[in-house]
Protein backbone atom coordinates (compact mmCIF):
# COMPACT_ATOMS: atom_id res chain seq x y z
CA UNK A 1 0.00 0.00 0.00
CA UNK A 2 1.27 3.41 -0.80
CA UNK A 3 -0.20 6.36 1.07
CA UNK A 4 -1.51 7.85 -1.80
CA UNK A 5 -3.99 5.63 -2.65
CA UNK A 6 -6.91 4.79 -0.47
CA UNK A 7 -6.94 1.78 1.15
CA UNK A 8 -10.32 -0.33 0.87
CA UNK A 9 -11.22 -3.62 2.65
CA UNK A 10 -14.44 -5.31 1.37
CA UNK A 11 -16.76 -7.79 2.89
CA UNK A 12 -18.69 -10.17 0.45
CA UNK A 13 -20.80 -11.91 2.31
CA UNK A 14 -21.61 -14.17 -0.14
CA UNK A 15 -24.74 -16.17 0.11
CA UNK A 16 -25.15 -15.64 4.06
CA UNK A 17 -27.40 -13.53 6.44
CA UNK A 18 -31.45 -12.66 5.53
CA UNK A 19 -31.79 -9.25 6.11
CA UNK A 20 -32.95 -9.31 10.26
CA UNK A 21 -29.33 -10.83 10.05
CA UNK A 22 -27.75 -8.55 8.10
CA UNK A 23 -28.66 -5.36 10.04
CA UNK A 24 -27.47 -6.81 13.34
CA UNK A 25 -24.39 -7.30 11.69
CA UNK A 26 -23.80 -3.84 10.03
CA UNK A 27 -24.79 -2.50 13.41
CA UNK A 28 -21.94 -4.58 15.18
CA UNK A 29 -19.48 -3.89 12.85
CA UNK A 30 -20.63 0.04 13.58
CA UNK A 31 -20.02 -0.29 16.99
CA UNK A 32 -17.05 -2.30 17.05
CA UNK A 33 -15.44 0.56 14.66
CA UNK A 34 -15.75 2.77 17.27
CA UNK A 35 -15.02 6.34 17.57
CA UNK A 36 -12.28 6.39 15.19
CA UNK A 37 -14.38 4.52 12.68
CA UNK A 38 -12.57 3.09 9.72
CA UNK A 39 -9.28 4.49 10.13
CA UNK A 40 -8.70 6.11 6.83
CA UNK A 41 -9.85 3.02 5.09
CA UNK A 42 -12.67 2.39 3.02
CA UNK A 43 -15.08 -0.33 4.22
CA UNK A 44 -17.74 -1.97 2.12
CA UNK A 45 -20.45 -4.78 2.73
CA UNK A 46 -21.79 -6.78 -0.13
CA UNK A 47 -24.44 -8.52 1.06
CA UNK A 48 -26.92 -10.21 -0.53
CA UNK A 49 -29.59 -8.66 -2.51
CA UNK A 50 -32.45 -9.13 -0.36
CA UNK A 51 -30.49 -7.45 2.07
CA UNK A 52 -29.63 -4.37 0.32
CA UNK A 53 -32.91 -2.15 1.41
CA UNK A 54 -32.46 -2.67 4.81
CA UNK A 55 -28.80 -2.05 5.27
CA UNK A 56 -28.83 0.72 2.92
CA UNK A 57 -31.70 2.24 5.15
CA UNK A 58 -29.78 1.64 8.46
CA UNK A 59 -26.05 3.08 6.65
CA UNK A 60 -28.16 6.26 6.11
CA UNK A 61 -30.03 6.67 9.27
CA UNK A 62 -27.26 6.35 11.47
CA UNK A 63 -24.70 7.97 9.19
CA UNK A 64 -22.71 4.89 9.21
CA UNK A 65 -18.65 5.37 7.74
CA UNK A 66 -19.69 1.62 6.01
CA UNK A 67 -20.59 1.71 1.88
CA UNK A 68 -23.15 -0.26 0.76
CA UNK A 69 -21.89 -2.82 -2.16
CA UNK A 70 -23.22 -5.44 -4.40
CA UNK A 71 -21.68 -9.23 -5.43
CA UNK A 72 -22.98 -9.02 -8.61
CA UNK A 73 -24.92 -7.44 -11.16
CA UNK A 74 -26.46 -7.89 -14.46
CA UNK A 75 -25.41 -5.56 -17.17
CA UNK A 76 -28.75 -4.59 -19.20
CA UNK A 77 -30.34 -1.62 -17.15
CA UNK A 78 -33.97 -3.06 -17.81
CA UNK A 79 -35.83 -5.88 -19.88
CA UNK A 80 -37.53 -9.52 -19.99
CA UNK A 81 -34.43 -11.13 -17.34
CA UNK A 82 -35.96 -13.12 -15.21
CA UNK A 83 -34.09 -13.40 -12.14
CA UNK A 84 -31.61 -10.25 -12.87
CA UNK A 85 -30.68 -6.94 -11.49
CA UNK A 86 -29.58 -4.22 -13.19
CA UNK A 87 -26.95 -1.44 -12.31
CA UNK A 88 -29.45 1.06 -12.23
CA UNK A 89 -31.51 -0.70 -9.51
CA UNK A 90 -28.29 -1.10 -7.48
CA UNK A 91 -27.32 2.96 -7.65
CA UNK A 92 -30.99 3.66 -6.45
CA UNK A 93 -30.09 1.95 -3.85
CA UNK A 94 -26.77 3.30 -3.22
CA UNK A 95 -24.72 0.97 -4.08
CA UNK A 96 -21.76 2.43 -4.58
CA UNK A 97 -19.80 -0.29 -4.95
CA UNK A 98 -20.22 -3.89 -7.13
CA UNK A 99 -18.08 -7.04 -7.36
CA UNK A 100 -17.81 -8.48 -10.68
CA UNK A 101 -16.41 -11.81 -11.93
CA UNK A 102 -15.83 -13.42 -8.57
CA UNK A 103 -14.20 -16.90 -8.79
CA UNK A 104 -17.66 -18.03 -7.95
CA UNK A 105 -19.76 -16.33 -10.30
CA UNK A 106 -17.31 -18.21 -13.17
CA UNK A 107 -16.85 -21.27 -11.90
CA UNK A 108 -20.51 -22.02 -10.86
CA UNK A 109 -22.37 -19.71 -13.29
CA UNK A 110 -20.29 -19.63 -16.17
CA UNK A 111 -19.14 -16.33 -16.49
CA UNK A 112 -16.95 -15.56 -18.79
CA UNK A 113 -14.11 -12.34 -19.01
CA UNK A 114 -16.57 -11.08 -21.78
CA UNK A 115 -19.96 -11.14 -19.68
CA UNK A 116 -17.09 -9.28 -16.78
CA UNK A 117 -16.40 -6.76 -19.04
CA UNK A 118 -20.02 -6.01 -20.01
CA UNK A 119 -21.15 -6.02 -16.38
CA UNK A 120 -17.73 -3.57 -15.43
CA UNK A 121 -18.61 -1.56 -18.20
CA UNK A 122 -22.29 -0.95 -16.55
CA UNK A 123 -21.16 -0.47 -13.68
CA UNK A 124 -19.33 2.28 -14.32
CA UNK A 125 -22.06 3.68 -16.81
CA UNK A 126 -24.29 3.61 -13.40
CA UNK A 127 -21.88 5.92 -11.72
CA UNK A 128 -20.54 2.74 -9.67
CA UNK A 129 -17.17 1.47 -9.16
CA UNK A 130 -16.98 -2.07 -9.78
CA UNK A 131 -14.14 -4.91 -8.00
CA UNK A 132 -13.04 -6.81 -10.54
CA UNK A 133 -12.13 -10.13 -9.73
CA UNK A 134 -9.38 -12.20 -11.57
CA UNK A 135 -6.88 -15.12 -9.94
CA UNK A 136 -5.78 -18.76 -10.97
CA UNK A 137 -6.34 -22.24 -10.37
CA UNK A 138 -3.90 -24.17 -8.31
CA UNK A 139 -3.06 -26.48 -11.24
CA UNK A 140 -2.42 -22.96 -13.26
CA UNK A 141 -0.14 -21.82 -10.56
CA UNK A 142 1.69 -25.16 -10.50
CA UNK A 143 2.12 -25.23 -14.20
CA UNK A 144 3.51 -21.72 -14.39
CA UNK A 145 0.31 -20.11 -15.58
CA UNK A 146 -0.45 -18.06 -12.75
CA UNK A 147 0.82 -14.81 -14.66
CA UNK A 148 -0.44 -15.28 -17.89
CA UNK A 149 -3.84 -16.37 -16.88
CA UNK A 150 -4.42 -12.98 -14.96
CA UNK A 151 -3.33 -10.92 -17.35
CA UNK A 152 -5.87 -12.19 -19.75
CA UNK A 153 -8.52 -12.00 -16.91
CA UNK A 154 -7.53 -8.26 -16.51
CA UNK A 155 -7.11 -7.66 -20.33
CA UNK A 156 -10.53 -8.88 -21.30
CA UNK A 157 -12.41 -7.96 -18.06
CA UNK A 158 -11.29 -4.06 -18.20
CA UNK A 159 -11.44 -4.20 -22.24
CA UNK A 160 -12.44 -0.99 -23.90
CA UNK A 161 -12.44 1.04 -20.04
CA UNK A 162 -10.47 3.92 -20.57
CA UNK A 163 -7.27 5.11 -19.12
CA UNK A 164 -9.46 6.99 -16.59
CA UNK A 165 -12.17 4.62 -16.17
CA UNK A 166 -9.38 1.40 -15.18
CA UNK A 167 -7.76 3.99 -12.57
CA UNK A 168 -10.83 4.93 -10.36
CA UNK A 169 -11.71 1.13 -10.32
CA UNK A 170 -11.15 -1.86 -7.89
CA UNK A 171 -9.34 -4.73 -9.18
CA UNK A 172 -9.13 -8.07 -6.54
CA UNK A 173 -6.70 -10.69 -7.18
CA UNK A 174 -8.12 -13.83 -5.94
CA UNK A 175 -6.29 -17.46 -5.65
CA UNK A 176 -8.46 -19.45 -6.33
CA UNK A 177 -6.64 -22.10 -4.30
CA UNK A 178 -6.58 -19.64 -1.14
CA UNK A 179 -10.65 -18.98 -1.01
CA UNK A 180 -11.94 -20.51 1.94
CA UNK A 181 -9.17 -22.55 2.00
CA UNK A 182 -7.53 -21.18 4.97
CA UNK A 183 -4.93 -21.13 2.84
CA UNK A 184 -3.55 -17.66 1.86
CA UNK A 185 -0.87 -16.63 -0.47
CA UNK A 186 2.15 -15.48 1.09
CA UNK A 187 2.24 -11.73 1.17
CA UNK A 188 5.26 -12.04 -1.15
CA UNK A 189 3.14 -13.82 -3.65
CA UNK A 190 0.52 -11.77 -3.32
CA UNK A 191 2.44 -8.66 -3.93
CA UNK A 192 4.68 -9.65 -6.91
CA UNK A 193 1.00 -10.54 -8.46
CA UNK A 194 -0.82 -7.64 -7.58
CA UNK A 195 2.63 -5.63 -8.51
CA UNK A 196 2.05 -7.73 -11.96
CA UNK A 197 -1.51 -6.52 -12.86
CA UNK A 198 -0.51 -2.92 -11.81
CA UNK A 199 2.48 -3.12 -14.65
CA UNK A 200 -0.55 -4.55 -16.83
CA UNK A 201 -2.42 -1.53 -16.22
CA UNK A 202 0.44 0.44 -17.27
CA UNK A 203 1.16 -1.24 -20.69
CA UNK A 204 -2.58 -1.19 -21.82
CA UNK A 205 -3.64 2.02 -20.66
CA UNK A 206 -1.23 3.83 -18.78
CA UNK A 207 0.96 4.67 -16.44
CA UNK A 208 -1.59 7.60 -14.35
CA UNK A 209 -4.05 4.46 -14.84
CA UNK A 210 -1.50 1.76 -13.02
CA UNK A 211 -0.95 4.65 -10.63
CA UNK A 212 -4.22 5.21 -9.09
CA UNK A 213 -5.80 1.82 -9.90
CA UNK A 214 -6.17 0.23 -6.40
CA UNK A 215 -5.43 -3.58 -6.04
CA UNK A 216 -6.74 -5.72 -3.33
CA UNK A 217 -5.91 -9.47 -2.60
CA UNK A 218 -8.68 -11.79 -1.39
CA UNK A 219 -8.22 -15.24 -0.23
CA UNK A 220 -8.24 -16.44 3.52
CA UNK A 221 -7.72 -13.19 4.78
CA UNK A 222 -8.00 -12.67 9.02
CA UNK A 223 -6.99 -10.53 11.53
CA UNK A 224 -3.66 -12.33 11.43
CA UNK A 225 -2.49 -11.71 7.96
CA UNK A 226 -4.04 -8.43 7.11
CA UNK A 227 -1.29 -6.13 8.36
CA UNK A 228 1.33 -8.15 6.78
CA UNK A 229 -0.59 -7.94 3.55
CA UNK A 230 -1.26 -4.05 4.05
CA UNK A 231 2.72 -3.63 4.24
CA UNK A 232 3.24 -4.52 0.57
CA UNK A 233 3.66 -1.97 -1.60
CA UNK A 234 0.92 -3.04 -4.47
CA UNK A 235 -2.08 -3.88 -2.36
CA UNK A 236 -4.25 -1.77 -1.35
CA UNK A 237 -6.92 -3.78 0.28
CA UNK A 238 -8.50 -6.94 0.87
CA UNK A 239 -11.65 -8.72 -0.30
CA UNK A 240 -12.93 -10.64 2.62
CA UNK A 241 -15.28 -13.30 2.63
CA UNK A 242 -15.65 -15.66 5.88
CA UNK A 243 -13.92 -13.59 7.92
CA UNK A 244 -16.41 -10.72 7.37
CA UNK A 245 -19.64 -11.98 8.44
CA UNK A 246 -18.00 -11.71 12.14
CA UNK A 247 -18.19 -8.09 12.80
CA UNK A 248 -15.32 -8.60 15.22
CA UNK A 249 -13.07 -10.51 13.01
CA UNK A 250 -13.77 -8.05 9.96
CA UNK A 251 -13.37 -5.12 12.31
CA UNK A 252 -9.95 -6.14 13.47
CA UNK A 253 -9.11 -6.55 10.15
CA UNK A 254 -10.32 -2.87 8.94
CA UNK A 255 -8.21 -1.74 12.46
CA UNK A 256 -5.34 -3.50 11.02
CA UNK A 257 -2.53 -0.80 11.63
CA UNK A 258 -3.83 -0.95 15.17
CA UNK A 259 -2.44 -4.55 15.41
P1 LIG B 1 -12.41 -16.03 1.86
O1 LIG B 1 -13.15 -15.53 0.53
O2 LIG B 1 -11.93 -14.79 2.59
O3 LIG B 1 -13.48 -16.78 2.62
O4 LIG B 1 -11.27 -16.90 1.44
C1 LIG B 1 -12.65 -14.49 -0.26
C2 LIG B 1 -13.56 -14.23 -1.42
O5 LIG B 1 -14.02 -15.19 -2.05
O6 LIG B 1 -13.84 -13.06 -1.79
Amino acid sequence: MTEARTPIISGNWKMHKNHFEAIQAVQKLHYRLGEEESDGVVVTVHPPFTDLRSVQTLIESDRMDIVLGAQDTYWESEGAFTGEVSPTMLAKLDVAYVIVGHSERRQFFGETDEMVNRKATAVIGAGMTPIVCCGETLEEREAGQAESKVDGQVRAGLASLSAGQVGALVVAYEPIWAIGTGRTATSEDAQAMCAHIRSVVADVWSAEAAAAVRIQYGGSVKPGNIADLMTQADIDGALVGGASLNPDEFAAIVQFRQH
